[in-house]
């Protein structure tokens, strides 16, 4: 999208704009990952959680029968962290490493450039769709993927409904603006009861990803695991959060110069799934996930012959994973699967 063509735009495609341009997008000229960064994710925080992830997809793969071919997708590499961190764990299980073909989805060519370089001579393997997934069970693994695609808003008010857009006619003072919109179109779309909300977030991005996903889970059988920002609520509200520094901005700024993220609305993602046909196997909080898969125990066998200093560090790593109000309620985990699949580990 040219920048100077358009003076208003809907909130999704700024979005886009923001963070996906070529050249000036958010993910694709830096890495935001880290304490030098704009925000801090699960797996940069402590290898724990990445190796409770490989520990579920290793008992999701005995759930299947032991295939011998298995995809494993990472939706959204970030700086490559979460999948290194999983082959390793994988090589202590050889038949189940036999079986993995190990894949990351990613949009943003710096971020791939830098996913190569920690992830090295590895057999991960890049994709920009998914057409490379043959027919083989497929686990598709999104941590913090969903939040970071664009979103529409739709205000009503007095009866009436709105649809945020942007007002680009000066590039060094974006804002909001109003327009009205028939929601009759986004029902038709969508094809889910929306009539009690006063306010919707949608994402088009991720119901397209969920269809295609869905379709392919339900062929090859496998799941989606998700793992985020969001609410189970059933009334939406305006979760839009612009991040930079990991501090909450009130104003746009310039575009491609912060995140632009939300809370996923789970209770909308599973009408979706559950219309394309996709059973919920499991939804709760990321500290009781992770608890349930034994984080705590692995942090005591590993916090075993550590120093004093460097147990203490790892305890306030974990505790900033599970506690309450810090990630582990903050962030949700979802489960989908096809109906035949009994599979729900970490959510019992
Ligand atoms: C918030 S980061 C999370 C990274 C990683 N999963 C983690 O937990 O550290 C979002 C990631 O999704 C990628 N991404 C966003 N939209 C995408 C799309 N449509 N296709 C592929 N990757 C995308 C971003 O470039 C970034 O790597």
């Amino acid at each position: 999208m040219k920048l100077k063509n358009n003076k208003h735009i809907p909130l999704d495609k700024f979005i886009d704009l923001s963070l996906y341009h070529p050249q000036k997008g958010f993910y694709m000229k830096k890495n935001p990952i880290g304490k030098k960064g704009d925000f801090i994710t699960s797996p940069n925080i402590s290898i724990l959680f990445s190796e409770m992830i490989a520990i579920w997809i290793v008992a999701f793969w005995e759930n299947l029968n032991c295939p011998k071919k298995i995809n494993i997708v990472e939706l959204g590499g970030g700086n490559g962290e979460m999948l290194k961190q999983i082959l390793s764990s994988s090589e202590k299980f050889p038949d189940f490493n036999k079986s993995c073909n190990f894949f990351i989805h990613e949009k943003s060519p710096f971020l791939v450039k830098i996913q190569k370089f920690r992830l090295g001579k590895s057999k991960v393997i890049w994709i920009k769709n998914f057409k490379r997934l043959n027919n083989c069970p497929t686990i598709f693994i999104a941590n913090e993927f969903f939040d970071a695609l664009p979103i529409k808003q739709f205000i009503k008010k007095k009866n009436k409904w709105y649809e945020k857009y942007v007002d680009l006619s000066d590039l060094n003072k974006l804002k909001f603006i109003k327009k009205s919109y028939k929601i009759e179109n986004l029902k038709s779309k969508l094809k889910i009861n929306i009539n009690n909300q006063n306010f919707i977030e949608y994402s088009p991005s991720v119901a397209i990803y969920l269809k295609k996903i869905s379709k392919i889970i339900l062929k090859n059988r496998g799941g989606l695991l998700i793992i985020d920002y969001g609410n189970f609520n059933s009334k939406m509200y305006d979760s839009l959060k612009i991040i930079q520094k990991h501090k909450i901005k009130k104003n746009l700024g310039k575009i491609g110069d912060s995140d632009i993220t939300y809370d996923l609305n789970f209770n909308l993602i599973r009408k979706i799934l559950t219309k394309f046909k996709l059973r919920i196997a499991g939804s709760t909080t990321q500290g009781n996930f992770l608890k349930k898969l034994g984080i705590l125990q692995r942090a005591e066998i590993v916090a075993k012959n550590m120093i004093f200093s460097k147990k203490t560090d790892l305890y306030f790593r974990l505790k900033k994973l599970i506690n309450k109000d810090e990630m582990g309620t903050i962030f949700k985990v979802v489960l989908a699967t096809n109906k035949k699949n009994n599979f729900n580990l970490g959510f019992k």
